[in-house]
């Protein structure tokens, strides 16, 4: 057996903990497999006194990850401290900039600063890896990396972040308030330190700009993807959706079009008989859809401790192995800059939830408005009755169309507001159909 490799973690949170105890409980296993050793030998947390119930054993403290990431004491650096700047990104680039190869989770500082840091560990020819910061343990990354290199990928989606599917899902199955269920969710160690991460779609949005990368051979670019969250979302939209025969999910969307690659992460109406609708609570799904192998779904645990460390491990196990690929799939001087498509030119059906003022000639206005677009309806439903004392307050409508563009539908929308039969802002769901 050749030399141990010899780790350095930084970072000992809910995943940092797990990786440790996994690597403990797997070392005969990986030993085996990779044909080395693996021990850490250093490590490094905000708190040195915290019962984090894990052993670090002979490992050496630093209260600084820099010095972790530059130390002699190890070979391999694992950030585990998450966040697109400071201390995270800094010791990631302290580590590449000595030699050593990196694993991280951290989908921020990729997401943002992928190119860059895939150029300095490619200059430094050491590995630059990231198995845990896209769906916690479903080996997504490899399989669009590896698995797939035979395959042109025409789009790729899914439930990305476990935080919004839990609070999703227990909100339809039990009836909970969107607070309860994010507390739940925090509990539960699923979510973001600022979970407004999470309920705002933009850790979904980092996952997917690593995703897009790896699937179509371009240049990470975050700021491209139209980002909406969950926090607009109530029980009512839940239920009309079931009655409608669909569910809720936030689905991370990239596909290439015509025009350019469509990046948006946004609640979606997805029909219940689909596959995805029936991927429930923490639990993460990618599908891609690709010409050779057609369609293919991995669903797994999108998030923490154990799931997570699973993907750390195995980065950590390639490492061992001295597997080194380019970390985005293709040199980056090679990724293209990839053309971007403007989401108003989004096309496909929409649920639309209006509040409008109970009075004679409400409804057929706003389906006007929609028909002098060539909107299409598939349905209309009006929801609850009007009491005699209430007659002209607001009651609950829903539209369902057929497929339109992004820019006709909010112009619609627009007109009919104006037209002031609407008294609350209009709730807007785009339907994706498989
Ligand atoms: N907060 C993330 C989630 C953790 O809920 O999916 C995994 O990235």
């Amino acid at each position: 057996m050749t030399t141990s490799l010899r780790v350095g973690i930084a970072g000992l949170g809910t995943v940092g903990a797990s990786v440790i105890r996994l690597l403990e409980r797997q070392a005969g296993a990986l030993a085996a497999r990779t044909g080395r050793r693996i021990s850490v030998t250093g490590v490094s947390a905000r708190d040195r006194s915290r019962d984090r119930g894990v052993e670090i054993g002979d490992a050496k403290w630093f209260d600084d990850p820099v010095a972790l990431a530059r130390s002699s004491d190890i070979d391999l650096f694992v950030e585990l401290v998450g966040g697109a700047e400071g201390v995270a990104r800094e010791a990631v680039e302290a580590a590449l900039s000595s030699g050593k190869p990196v694993v991280t989770a951290n989908k921020a500082l990729l997401a943002k600063h992928g190119m860059s840091l895939a150029k300095l560990a490619e200059d430094k020819r050491v590995a630059l890896a990231f198995e845990a910061s896209v769906a916690g343990g479903i080996p997504i990354v490899k399989t669009l990396r590896e698995g797939l290199a035979g395959n042109e990928i025409s789009r790729v989606y899914g439930i990305l972040n476990g935080t919004c599917n839990y609070i999703l899902s227990r909100m339809e199955q039990e009836g909970m308030s969107f607070d309860d269920c994010l507390k739940e969710a925090q509990s539960l160690g699923y979510a973001e330190a600022d979970p407004t991460f999470d309920i705002g779609g933009f850790d979904t949005a980092h996952k997917l700009a690593i995703l897009t990368s790896l699937a179509f051979g371009t240049a990470v670019d975050a700021d491209a993807i139209h980002v909406e969250g969950i926090t607009s979302i109530r029980l009512e939209d839940l239920r009309s959706a079931d009655e409608l025969g669909y569910r809720i999910k936030l689905l991370g969307v990239a596909q290439r079009t015509a025009d350019g690659i469509e990046q948006r992460v946004h609640p979606t109406m997805v029909p219940k008989s689909s596959a995805i609708a029936q991927v429930m609570g923490v639990t993460n799904a990618v599908t891609i859809d690709a010409d050779a192998v057609k369609e293919l779904t991995l669903v797994g645990p999108g998030a923490g401790g154990d799931a997570t460390a699973s993907a750390v491990v195995a980065d950590i196990a390639d490492v061992a192995r001295g597997i080194r690929s380019a970390p985005f799939g293709l040199p980056t001087a090679s990724l293209a800059a990839p053309a971007r498509r403007a989401m108003q030119r989004h096309e496909g059906g929409y649920y639309i939830r209006l509040s409008v003022h109970d009075r004679p000639g409400a409804a057929a206005n706003i389906a006007m408005r929609m028909a002098e677009r060539q909107i299409s309806l598939e349905s209309i439903m009006q929801k609850g009755q009007r009491r005699k004392a209430s007659a002209g307050s607001p009651v609950p409508v829903v539209l369902i169309t057929y497929a339109t563009t992004e820019g006709t539908i909010r112009e619609a929308i627009d007109a009919a507001v104006s037209d002031g039969y609407i008294a609350e802002q209009p709730q807007v769901i785009r339907i994706e159909r498989e």
